[in-house]
């Protein structure tokens, strides 16, 4: 009945600065409903989504196997979190998880996010390890509370909330040899990475992550992949390791894993990591959360896995990421805005750059030194507005724009898109006219923003 105020409340009783943010973007639209790899606004318009809940329907929204799973769990009124006790639906979770991961794991501890996952992993590395520092990569993502903070790259997120974690340390993603020197000192619980980072979608030199669990196998240091955005089929394979055939001690999930509805996550350690934690029934409950584990996460978990193996939409990922790379790459030739395509199945992304000379160059780097990044705002503005597909920057600061479409995604919705950036970026490429544009149209949306 009130889903018309749904701005107007955020404003006024939620973070009045996201809805400023959304309406100078002109992204303020009454949002009606979510159905596959589409949004759709009040006045009935299908947006492609490209967003994807930050990639938590991979699915595709409401997907109607996992919808008919959580309310035939909730009909049946199942046992959910007796909590000295166990439930079926988290084991069953549980098994088929460690199925599908490389050998060395064997079990989960459940959780309700990624970042929980992630302040899991780095406890438990912790407490295996008996060594204090976890080392991690520069510009890397793993959530927003405390201990994942302490491993976030990115000033934009830490400055303001210190002191964080004192043991964390930071090497160049892809610097095999930093990252050795570090593990050497044997003072290393765990190397934390993201198999393709998020923030900008930075795939790893050719070598890197085999070098470095090497690395970490050399000093007993731990292994650990996040793979809260990779996994669950986002880049090809069902997690990103495959790619690189590697064997983490930890991987840590979340995102996508219950298709979108339920809050989930989880770490999937190795028998070591189990044995040294929970060594003794004294210590059986000594990490863990209320709601981690809970019936509807693991009936939504399991409807989510079943409908990727259904649909294909592993193979699915890697067929339309190849599909995309193919038809945006050649845009890296036709315009000098473009300074490079890159993906890993349906992890996609484009990175802009200044002009090769000529007063455009001049225009662009006077915009970018002011405001750094608002050239990637001259494509995903006009995306949203002339082609109806929603997208955004891949970080702070960066000219970098990001794709993380629904592994649903049709292909005519892939060339859609192709022929939506080539379209945009044509307009962008006449730098000066594009960025007046820009800048009228942001200007206009924050004096409607400020009447607010
Ligand atoms: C790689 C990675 N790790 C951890 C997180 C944190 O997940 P959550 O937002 O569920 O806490 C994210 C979120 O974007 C992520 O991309």
């Amino acid at each position: 009945m009130r889903s018309g105020e749904a701005l107007e409340l955020g404003d006024r009783y939620m973070n009045r600065q996201l809805g400023r943010i959304v309406r100078t973007l002109g992204f303020d639209r009454d949002w009606r409903h979510g159905e596959g790899a589409h949004l759709i606004d009040a006045a009935g318009e299908r947006y492609l989504d490209l967003l994807c809940g930050y990639g938590v329907f991979a699915v595709g929204r409401n997907h109607p196997a996992v919808i008919e799973a959580l309310e035939l769990t909730l009909r049946e009124h199942t046992p959910s979190l007796p909590q000295l006790g166990v439930t079926a639906l988290p084991g069953v979770l549980a098994e088929q998880l460690v199925a599908r991961a490389p050998a060395r794991i064997e079990a989960m501890i459940a959780a309700n996010s990624g970042t929980e996952s992630v302040e899991a992993a780095i406890k438990l590395a912790r407490a295996t390890t008996g060594r204090p520092r976890i080392a991690h990569a520069e510009h890397a993502f793993h959530g927003l509370t405390l201990g994942s903070l302490s491993l976030n790259g990115n000033a934009e997120f830490r400055d303001g909330f210190g002191p964080l974690l004192s043991d964390c340390t930071p090497v160049p993603f892809g610097d095999l040899e930093a990252l050795r020197s570090e593990l050497e000192r044997g003072d290393v619980a765990a190397f934390v990475v993201e198999p393709v980072q998020g923030k900008g979608v930075n795939l790893p030199p050719d070598g890197f992550l085999e070098g470095a669990q090497a690395a970490c196998r050399a000093t007993d240091t731990l292994f650990v992949c996040d793979e809260v955005q990779t996994g669950i089929g986002r880049t090809g394979r069902f997690f990103a390791l495959e790619h690189w055939g590697l064997d983490p001690d930890m991987i840590c999930v979340a995102k996508a894993l219950s298709g979108g509805f339920v809050p989930i996550g989880g770490v999937l350690i190795s028998r070591q990591v189990r044995d040294s934690v929970f060594d003794a029934m004294e210590r059986g409950v000594r990490h863990g959360s209320t709601f981690g584990g809970g019936d509807l996460a693991a009936a939504a978990a399991l409807a989510t896995l079943q409908v990727m193996d259904d649909e294909g939409l592993v193979e699915r990922s890697a067929r339309l990421g190849e599909r995309l790379l193919e038809l945006t790459r050649p845009l890296v030739e036709r315009y000098d805005i473009v300074a490079e395509v890159r993906g890993l199945g349906l992890m996609w992304a484009i990175e802009l750059g200044a002009p090769s000379r000529g007063s455009r160059r001049v225009v662009w780097n006077v915009v970018e030194r002011s405001q750094p990044g608002l050239a990637a705002q001259l494509i995903t503005v006009p995306l949203f507005k002339r082609h109806r597909i929603f997208c955004q920057v891949a970080g702070h600061g960066m000219n970098v724009v990001k794709a993380l479409p629904a592994l649903v995604i049709e292909e005519a919705e892939i060339e859609r898109f192709a022929a939506a950036l080539d379209d945009v970026l044509a307009r962008a490429a006449r730098v000066p006219r594009a960025l007046a544009g820009l800048t009228a149209e942001l200007a206009l949306g924050s004096v409607r923003a400020r009447m607010r």
